[in-house]
């Protein structure tokens, strides 16, 4: 469970100061399905750092299963990032000269799992995320564009993470490609229970979440259910895109 109360952040830079967030509070429960959404420089992906311990907020507090992360040692941040949350971006961000297989283990290379115990989790994860087996061993850099955030969603999914963020996962992608990730997303979420927080500038896309919570100039202004919930109705088993 998150708990975020009053975060803040500024960023200073010399004499400047740039008030990004300025008193975020909300609560999302183990399972739900939240999209965060707000224009470019609304202070979205600034939050998702904070959510994902990956930063820390100026001020206000943030509980991650009841406990404080301000007060975490350096081990205990690195076992919530490798353990309990998995990342998505944009830009994919794989090891474009490196096998799915390969992009899919690296999370794990670090862990005492063994290799054959590592290949299996990562094929798990791969289904999961859709991408069909055939592609299993091909180079990043010969997918198209769905198929990479495929692999990027396994990898995320590769430690079995209870919370997955994604921060504009659809951005490089095409409407139809984007439908088909979506889905995988809401997959996830109904028959996997991961949380989903999925970062969106789009409201067609922060749609496809059960809850949207509207952020503007680093403030909340609109926190509520969706209740216009669009489901994809692609399937995506033998998808090539
Ligand atoms: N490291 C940084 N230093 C200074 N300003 C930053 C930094 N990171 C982000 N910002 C500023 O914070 C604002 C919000 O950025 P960001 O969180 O990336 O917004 P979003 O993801 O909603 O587009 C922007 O005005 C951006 O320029
Ligand atoms: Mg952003």
């Amino acid at each position: 469970m998150i708990e975020c109360k009053n975060i803040t952040k500024t960023y200073k830079n010399g004499e400047t100061e740039t008030d990004v967030l300025k008193g975020i509070s909300f609560t999302i429960n183990d399972g739900e399905y939240v999209a965060i959404m707000g224009p470019s420089g609304s202070g979205k992906s600034t939050l998702m750092h904070i959510l994902g311990a990956l930063d820390s907020p100026t001020s206000g507090t943030y509980f991650l299963d009841g406990r404080d992360v301000s007060k975490l040692s350096d081990d205990e941040l690195a076992d919530v990032r490798k353990n309990k949350i998995g990342f998505v971006f944009q830009s994919f961000n794989l090891l474009s000269r490196a096998t799915v297989m390969r992009n899919v283990t690296l999370p794990l290379l670090y862990s005492e799992v063994p290799k054959q115990k590592r290949e299996m989790l990562a094929k798990d994860a791969l289904t999961s995320a859709g991408l069909e087996e055939g592609r299993w061993n091909h180079l990043s850099n010969q997918l198209s564009g769905g198929q990479m955030q495929r692999v990027a969603i396994a990898r995320a999914l590769v430690n079995n993470p209870s919370i997955i963020f994604a921060d504009e996962p659809t951005g490089n992608l095409d409407s139809k490609t984007g439908e088909i990730v979506l889905d995988t997303f809401q997959k996830l979420n109904e028959h996997h229970a991961h949380t989903i927080v999925l970062i969106t500038h789009e409201r067609y896309v922060a749609e496809h979440a059960d809850r949207i919570i509207h952020i503007q100039d680093g403030l909340i202004i609109e926190d509520k259910e969706n209740s216009a919930k669009r489901v994809a109705t692609l399937h995506h088993t033998h998808e090539t895109t």
